[in-house]
């Protein structure tokens, strides 16, 4: 049988920052997010309301939203977030796994302040995806189909690669994410019950994306430059399709109860409406922190 060796951790930080995850780390256990009481479940969901901004559908500002009626553009934005709800369901599904794995393959030779945080990390990430699937049986909505493309392929790949690619992945795909659904549905007219999901989602989000940056930046200042090379060649593509999905994603006129008036495969009519003033504006406000983190690394 193999022994297993005391190896330096692949997954390393600075003094600094290991006294920063301890922060992160005290944060999560003295609040820990109870399913049963983190939203009033039993107060139901207001329907009459938009959840999240009108100006902030994917069609907003194109003749295909100018045609809908009042009734069928508040069911478009609920599907919206139904297939944002549905990407946060199938990534966060995906984390304990592929963390718990990352512990297991270094069994002495993980920061322990690393150990623990992928522990937490894991736990926030199984409590988030029971949280998300009870808002969707409440609300009647669907769970869409899990994101194809680069992304689900590089999904699948993540567990035989080097873990900051996971931890990266997982940073872009959560960030983003975040941005996205914070910049929607926090407004004072929204859903409530949807505004504090999100809300209360965030709160241990935020933490996330603090401790996958600095690990990221560790390895960029640290790791072998022939790794990096790798990644800075390979995730601009992966943003860009991360943000393209974000921005118009073709599954929804499988959901909708009227005819869509975009088919899913009008290749052209996609581009055109990913492309409209709307979204350009919204990309350009709500995904710029992540562009500039992203330009510092030299990924784009
Ligand atoms: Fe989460
Ligand atoms: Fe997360």
């Amino acid at each position: 049988m193999e022994t297993l060796e005391r190896t330096q951790t692949r997954i390393g930080l600075t003094e600094v920052d290991r006294a920063k995850v301890g922060t992160l780390i005290r944060a999560s256990h003295r609040h820990v997010m109870d399913l049963e009481t983190v939203l009033p479940w039993a107060d139901g969901i207001d329907f009459s309301r938009n959840p999240k901004l009108e100006t902030g559908s994917w069609i907003y500002g194109t003749e295909y939203w100018d045609a809908l009626t009042p009734e069928q553009r508040n069911e478009l934005l609920w599907k919206e977030v139904a297939r944002d709800v549905s990407m946060f369901i199938w990534l966060e599904q995906s984390l304990p796994p592929l963390y718990m794995n990352y512990a297991n393959q270094e069994p002495f030779g993980m920061l322990p302040e690393v150990y623990e945080y992928l522990m937490i990390f894991s736990r926030e990430e199984i409590t988030h995806t029971l949280m998300f699937r009870r808002y969707l049986d409440l609300a009647k909505l669907p769970l869409f189909d899990p994101p194809r493309g680069a992304y689900a392929q590089f999904t699948r790949q993540l567990p035989e690669m080097h873990p900051v690619l996971g931890i990266l992945s997982t940073l872009m795909l959560e960030w983003v994410a975040e941005l996205n659904a914070i910049y929607l549905t926090q407004g004072r007219d929204n859903e409530p019950l949807t505004r504090k999901m999100f809300h209360e989602h965030h709160i241990e989000e935020v933490r996330h994306i603090a401790f996958g940056k600095r690990v990221v930046e560790y390895f960029f200042e640290n790791g072998p430059a022939e790794v990096i090379d790798r990644i800075r060649g390979s995730f601009a593509p992966l943003y860009q399709n991360l943000k393209n999905e974000v921005t118009y994603n073709r599954d929804i006129a499988r959901h909708t109860s009227f005819k869509f008036p975009i088919a899913e495969d009008d290749d052209a009519a996609v581009e055109r409406i990913r492309q409209s003033e709307n979204n350009r504006r919204m990309n350009g406000e709500r995904f710029a922190e992540v562009d500039t983190w992203f330009a510092k690394l030299g990924i784009l």
